[in-house]
């Protein structure tokens, strides 16, 4: 048995390993440096080996790693306050991955319908969505591939078109037992699907006058990759329960929960926990983090990197065979093509550059926040090459 046997088959991984990143690149065993647009998965925001961020976590690996939520735990109250200020919400659960953020807005969801005498409260939840691979997050999700053959799911789901606001009104005009709305401000797995610009702004009305939590997963979207702390500052909102995680930790594992309004005091003392959730480690990864996003101004630079990127792919493959769209939103780039491109990838790779493929026709791109206009520029000459030679063979 090969070392690599002993690891259950989850992913189709490609064959290839890291032995060390700086800033927007890694590098492999031979000493290749790739440009890396695929960030973790939109995790490493700072990219990789950040000077500050590890010196943050080194200093407090000496001095205290874990204790337990049965005590207080000074460094979860600032980062809890501190994303509470970045997006008006009021309260905090610290976890460890986006999928335990959601099922904790999955509960929260749950115990406001308990509150209010609800037998079976309904979460309305959006097709193209992706949410996680727990059970409710998994219920959640809109994929046959990722739910087939696990069920049975969780009840209490109601699925919709997304950016759809009729489906949305007739939804709540049928179900009673409508609780809250769970949503991507975009969707990311399902190829940086980009709602039209009020969208957001409905759902909250929605939730307003008909009682229900606005839950918005940030997972992907918060901790400035779409070029503002949160996805759902674009619209001026704040939901009740916003789920956020990969670029909180950039690349510590951490998640969290975030409350406000109605939402918030509903969980109390018994009713959620998480044995590491939060720990005086985890929280120092996040607020490095968060030094880092404010010292460096990083969403100020998603937003600007983000725009410069789009323009320079649109202009590059404009008139381009098989392209359909490129859209995106700071840091959070999508180009879709008119068929499957999992070839794509393996040649941008040959280029020295990392790109994921989204929605199995999407070119993925989610470089660290960090991103300079030299490393931009070179995202769209490879990715303009390799569209271009998918199609026309040049
Ligand atoms: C929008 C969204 N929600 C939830 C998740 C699940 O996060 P995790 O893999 O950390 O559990 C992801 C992961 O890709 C995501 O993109």
């Amino acid at each position: 048995m090969t070392a690599a046997n002993a690891i259950m088959q989850t992913y189709n991984r490609q064959a290839l390993a890291f032995v060390r990143g700086e800033g927007c690149y890694l590098l492999d065993s031979e000493g290749r440096r790739y440009l890396d647009a695929v960030a973790g998965v939109a995790v490493n925001s700072l990219g990789h080996s950040h000077p500050g961020f590890i010196s943050a976590i080194r200093d407090q690996v000496g001095t205290l790693v874990h204790t337990s939520n049965l005590y207080d735990v000074p460094l979860q109250n600032t980062l809890g306050a501190l994303l509470c200020e970045k997006s008006g919400m009021q309260q905090a659960f610290f976890c460890n991955s986006g999928a335990e953020s959601i099922e904790a807005a999955i509960k929260l969801a749950r115990r406001f319908g308990f509150n209010k005498g609800i037998k079976l409260p309904t979460i309305l939840v959006m097709e193209g969505a992706f949410h996680g691979r727990t059970m409710g997050a998994l219920t959640a999700t809109h994929s046959s591939t990722y739910q087939e053959g696990f069920s049975p799911l969780l009840d209490g789901f109601l699925r919709i078109p997304y950016n759809d606001v009729a489906a949305v009104k007739a939804a709540i005009a049928d179900n009673p037992n409508l609780v809250a709305i769970l949503v991507e401000p975009v969707q990311g797995e399902s190829g940086i699907r980009i709602p039209a610009p009020t969208y957001l702004n409905e759902l909250r009305r929605l939730c307003d006058t008909h009682d229900m939590l606005l839950m918005l997963d940030e997972v992907q979207t918060g901790n400035g990759r779409t070029g503002n702390w949160f996805a759902c500052q674009h619209n001026s909102i704040v939901p009740d329960v916003l789920a956020t995680a990969k670029g909180l930790g950039n690349g510590f594992p951490i998640g969290a929960c975030l409350a406000a309004g109605k939402a918030a005091h509903i969980f109390q003392a018994g009713l959620h926990g998480s044995t590491f959730g939060g720990s005086p480690l985890a929280c120092a990864a996040g607020l490095a983090v968060y030094k880092a996003l404010q010292d460096e101004n990083l969403c100020a630079n998603a937003s600007s990197m983000g725009n410069y990127l789009l323009q320079g792919l649109q202009q590059a493959l404009q008139g381009c065979t098989g392209v359909v769209e490129i859209r995106g939103l700071g840091l959070m780039i999508g180009v879709e093509l008119d068929q499957p491109c999992s070839k794509l990838r393996d040649k941008a790779r040959t280029l020295g550059l990392l790109v994921n493929i989204a929605g199995g026709n999407v070119i993925r791109l989610v470089p660290p926040l960090i991103l300079n206009k030299q490393d931009a520029d070179c995202i769209i000459t490879v990715v303009n090459a390799v569209v271009r030679e998918f199609y026309h063979g040049r």
